[in-house]
């Protein structure tokens, strides 16, 4: 769907951007990360040609992006930024309709859109429709502007450090939602973030920038088990800790509810015994398993194991 091929963008002498590769599939939620500075808006902004660049290609849709109308780059291609700009005199619906009404939508088609969007994140349209942005707390106004770049379906979305300025239970919250939507919508997204958390919990594959370079793509199973380099390692912090210390399915789910008597779990049933190599063969088949020991079965996601992994329910290890 994106393909970067030795794409560099200097300022002066500078580069931003050095030789990077890779290629976005259809469907896929491509994460990139890195410290601040590394390129990472650089990056994103090139995609739809908001930022031109100085050497290589880019790709969208098999074609040179040079050869789309600006025009059809921005409305095939939505765009999320960390301090959602809703514009202050509109109502959300103004503001969600803006790409709709410049395609040239129906009034009814748009208001059915606009409905649609709100219940999908969660805003009663009866509510919410009708309000200012002023009047909507920081998490909902992020929800709008995730909705906005939606509205009028494109098959990409690229999202630049969307929930870093929220409070962390919102965070959280609206990083479900967007995994849920993910789900449902299977858009093709490009997610910049510098919270490695965020991206082990987020991305299909993880592409980390340094100093403009890459220093690794992959899974975040490939990340969190065979780093290519002391910096990626750096960067995760200390899962390879919990490998050293034999960390279990048990320690996994010790903090997650047991089920009922006779609440049927999902297959595949794992022995708590089971190490977090062993977790992640199954994870990588399914979503969810049923881990089993002393008595009790526990429903485990993939998402709580990478949030376990990250450290932030740990507590011990870290
Ligand atoms: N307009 C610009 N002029 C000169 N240097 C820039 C400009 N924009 C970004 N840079 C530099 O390019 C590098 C990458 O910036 P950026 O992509 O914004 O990083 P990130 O989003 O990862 O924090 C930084 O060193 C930054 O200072
Ligand atoms: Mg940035």
């Amino acid at each position: 769907m994106i393909e970067f091929k030795n794409v560099s963008k200097k300022y002066g002498e500078d580069f931003a951007v050095e030789d990077v590769n890779f290629k976005v599939e259809e469907g896929e939620f491509f994460v990139i990360i890195g410290p601040s500075g590394c390129g990472k808006t650089t990056t994103l902004k090139m995609i739809n040609r908001l930022i031109p660049l100085t050497e290589g290609y880019i790709y969208f849709k098999e074609q040179p992006i040079s050869e789309f109308p600006l025009y059809e780059m921005r409305w095939d291609i939505g765009y999320v930024l960390q301090q959602i700009a809703l514009f202050p005199h509109m109502t959300i619906r103004e503001n969600i309709a803006q790409v709709p009404e410049m395609k040239g939508w129906k009034n009814k088609d748009i208001d059915a859109r606009v409905d649609e969007l709100l219940e999908m994140v969660g805003l009663e349209p009866g509510k919410f429709r009708d309000r200012l942005p002023g009047e909507l707390s920081g998490g909902q106004k992020q929800r709008v502007g995730v909705i906005r770049a939606l509205a009028a379906d494109p098959p990409v979305i690229l999202m630049d450090e969307p929930f870093s300025a929220l409070d962390p239970i919102s965070r959280e919250s609206l990083q479900d939602d967007l995994i849920e939507l993910q789900k449902k919508i299977k858009k093709t997204v490009v997610f910049v973030t510098h919270d490695i958390q965020e991206a082990l919990k987020m991305g299909d594959r993880i592409c980390l920038l340094n100093k403009g370079r890459v220093e690794q793509i992959g899974t975040p199973e490939a990340f969190l088990t065979h780093p290519e380099n002391d910096f990626v390692s750096d960067f995760i912090g200390d899962v390879d800790g919990y490998m050293m210390k034999r960390a279990t399915a048990a320690d996994v789910v010790k903090t997650l509810p047991a089920m009922e008597e006779g609440q049927t779990g999902e297959v595949p049933e794992v022995p708590h015994e089971a190490d977090i190599n062993t977790l992640f063969k199954y994870f990588s088949t399914h979503d969810r398993v049923t881990i089993v020991g002393d008595g009790a079965r526990r429903s485990l996601s993939r998402e709580e194991l990478f949030k376990y992994l990250s450290g932030s329910e740990s507590g011990d290890v870290r």
